[in-house]
């Protein structure tokens, strides 16, 4: 039977019960399909800063690196929102990623149909449909950058910057991605301004000539902001930078109905990846069960596919939360009329016995 080593940080808010929710499912697939799943908790974020005083503690880092993935709740709430920025719960993630070496994040953006409804966009601009993969780099740029604040406070600085080598392997990780879509990459940058962004956009072009069968074509990133909004089915995948990866990623999550249903996987050199919602910690509802489970649920879908290979029991979490949502039930969420209303846990179960 094979075997894997999950570590798992619920991290804070509601992370802990979504988290819950995976386990439900990722057990009846253990049942189902005769895969082991071996668990180990570690902390990171807020609960790890009133534990160990720190957001990251080096245990956490060690645990996952001797662990086969990482599934991760979220992290972060106004109770540390004053803390140095050192200690913050989100210094505690950026840390991860870089420890990790998870320099691409893949954010899929899909529009259910049983949830056209739910897109705040109008149905004619949904034609299409709605199928985009967000490649955002991840360890780089102004998020990593170099940061200066002056002695007297009047100014303070974040440096962009971008190596060949950085931009080349996360665009392999686009053009590989879009192989297995519809084979086309919009490569967003800011290179009508940025210095980094044309190299970014001269990378891009010389890994193409690597990929004939795919179609690269670039785009600035407010137009490509613009073009989200009014015609998001012109795009399949989509590689850009740290920051301008993380706007868009909630862009195009947004036009997809509810964030509350969407995973992401970033992921490195080795098949060790962390795989979570990409929505936050959603501290107003902690502990009520009334948060949705399935970005989660389909997050640890994602980490059997991509990092385990298991792609049959992948397929089939997928084919549940699909038959769970065209059974009508919902999450607050995602709940509209007619639909029957459904707690985490409830839905989790739910999941789990459709399996
Ligand atoms: C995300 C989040 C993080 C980021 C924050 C919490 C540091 O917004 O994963 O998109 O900016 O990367
Ligand atoms: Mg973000």
């Amino acid at each position: 039977m094979s075997e894997f080593k999950i570590a798992l940080i619920p991290g804070d808010g509601i992370g802990p019960e979504i988290v819950a929710g995976a386990v439900t499912v990722l057990d009846a697939v253990s049942a189902k399909f005769g895969v082991k799943f071996n668990y180990e908790e570690v902390y990171m974020g807020g609960c790890a800063i009133d534990k160990y005083g720190e957001p990251l503690p080096q245990e956490t880092v060690d645990k996952c690196l001797a662990s086969d993935s990482v599934l991760l709740g979220a992290v972060g709430g106004p109770k540390w929102d004053n803390v140095p920025a050192k200690l913050r719960p989100e210094t505690g993630l950026l840390g991860i990623r870089k420890a990790l070496g998870l320099y691409s994040n893949l954010r899929p953006s899909i529009l259910k149909p049983q949830l056209a409804a739910a897109s705040p966009l109008k149905s004619e601009k949904l034609e299409g449909g709605l199928d985009i993969m967000v490649v955002r780099e991840l360890t780089g740029g102004i998020y990593f950058g170099k940061k200066t604040k002056s002695e007297d406070g009047t100014w303070a600085s974040d440096e962009e910057k971008y190596s060949v080598e950085e931009v080349r392997r996360i665009g392999k990780i686009a053009f590989e991605t879009a192989m297995l879509r519809k084979k086309r990459v919009v490569s967003v940058d800011k290179a009508n301004v940025l210095e980094s962004s044309r190299l970014w956009r001269a990378t891009m072009i010389e890994l193409a000539k690597e990929y004939p069968e795919v179609e690269l074509t670039h785009m600035y990133v407010d137009n490509a902001a613009m073009q989200l909004a009014i015609n998001p089915a012109q795009f399949d995948v989509i590689v850009t930078s740290n920051i301008f990866g993380d706007i868009l990623s909630d862009l195009s999550s947004a036009i997809a109905g509810s964030i509350g249903m969407l995973p992401s996987a970033s992921l490195g050199k080795s098949k060790l990846g962390m795989y979570e919602p990409i929505h936050g910690s959603a501290p107003d509802i902690a502990g009520m069960d009334i948060a949705n489970p399935i970005a989660t649920i389909v997050s640890a879908a994602m980490m059997l596919r991509m990092s385990f290979g298991l792609i049959e029991e992948a397929d089939a979490i997928e084919a549940a939360v699909d038959k769970v949502l065209s059974e009508n039930y919902r999450t607050a969420d995602i709940m509209s009329d007619g639909m029957t209303k459904v707690g985490t846990k409830e839905m989790a179960k739910l999941i789990a016995e459709r399996l």
